[in-house]
């Protein structure tokens, strides 16, 4: 039976669904799914997701849509990505094959928890993998566990599509320039609680991060990647401490298509002058327009509007109908799961 749930005020938050499903790596090899109705995970106290960060997780969404059937977003990216942060930490890779046969899995499972087209809300997938076997040195694990669980989600931002402010945070770096910013790993958001919390308490609705060594370059916005608009074009950020955002790679694609020039350079702190739009894009975040960007050390605004702009809102509206099946999916980029 579907599940009653208020769908339209539903925060991004966890919602406890039907199933989770499961897959263990022992011996050199990764086991058969299992499908699992417990929430918790018995796990050794001297695992190395524990204690020395082996761990990783990804993110995307799967969306109900207007003609009835169910579609997930570039979920062969997300495992591209979850198989390079796998080589980043020294984890075993999770084959394509295998994180796309869990993904449908876990997503008809709790059909009943898909939110309908109409709410604005989504199924948000959380696949997650972490090192379970015993290490007290600091070595890999031999054992790990991969799982997919989902849960209902509305937008990421208090009143979805519209324009936030951020703050740049000077006093602490959530990654180093060849560290493992690019790798979706938690060590890099336990690295980014401090200054979320400071933009949080200051009245900003995020954080905003400049490249840690020069504090010159612009790098990320919290969990989402960073775009301006100016003269047509499309620009964001080239950088070794950001996360590779699938979204913002589609939004290049989308960008170029609606005839947007694309270019993806560093950008220097100054040229936020310059921009007529700003965006924050991510999977939770889809597109969140910047109304200002703030530099409390050098007593500067950047301003962007109190309201989303027509760039941004034209971005907006073609991804989402892409991945709703409203548009074609000319670039093969939504598989459906649910017919
Ligand atoms: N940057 C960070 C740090 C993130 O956590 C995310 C979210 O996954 C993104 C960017 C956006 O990436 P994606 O569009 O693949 O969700
Ligand atoms: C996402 O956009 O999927 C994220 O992972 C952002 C955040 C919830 C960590």
């Amino acid at each position: 039976m579907a599940e009653q749930l208020d769908w339209s005020s539903l925060g991004f938050g966890y919602h406890k669904t039907d199933y989770n499903v499961r897959c263990y790596y022992r011996d050199g090899k990764w086991g058969e799914i299992e499908v699992c109705s417990e929430e918790t995970i018995p796990l050794h106290m001297a695992a190395t997701s524990l204690h020395y960060g082996q761990e990783a997780f990804e993110g995307l969404k799967a969306y109900r849509c207007p003609d009835g059937k169910v579609r997930v977003f570039r979920v062969d990216e997300n495992a591209a990505r979850l198989q390079s942060t796998c080589r980043g930490i020294l984890m075993p890779e999770v084959s394509t094959e295998l994180f796309i046969e869990m993904v449908k899995k876990v997503v008809r499972l709790n059909e009943r928890f898909i939110p309908p087209y109409e709410s604005g809300a989504t199924l948000y997938i959380r696949p997650l993998l972490i090192g379970t076997s015993a290490q007290v040195g600091v070595h890999p694990a031999s054992e790990y566990l991969f799982i997919i669980f989902v849960t209902p989600v509305g937008p990421y931002f208090k009143g979805g599509f519209s324009s936030n402010p951020y703050v740049i945070i000077r006093d602490y770096d959530r990654s180093a320039p060849l560290g493992t910013g690019k790798y979706k790993v938690g060590g890099n958001y336990a690295a980014s609680l401090m200054a979320n919390d400071i933009a949080h308490k200051k009245g900003y609705a995020c954080e905003f991060y400049l490249d840690a060594r020069e504090k010159k370059y612009i790098d990320e916005c919290g969990a989402a990647n960073f775009f301006g608009i100016k003269n047509n074009t499309y620009v964001t950020p080239k950088s070794t401490s950001i996360l590779p955002s699938i979204t913002n790679k589609s939004l290049m694609q989308v960008a170029a298509d609606l005839g947007l020039t694309v270019e993806c350079r560093p950008i220097l702190e100054e040229e936020l002058e310059t921009f007529e739009e700003a965006g924050a894009c991510g999977t939770a975040a889809v597109i969140s327009p910047i109304s200002y960007i703030d530099d409390l050390d050098k007593g500067k605004r950047y301003d962007f509007g109190s309201e989303p702009g027509p760039v941004s809102k034209r971005l907006f509206d073609h991804l989402r109908n892409i991945q709703y099946g409203i548009v074609e999916d000319k670039h093969g980029w939504t598989t459906v799961v649910i017919e």
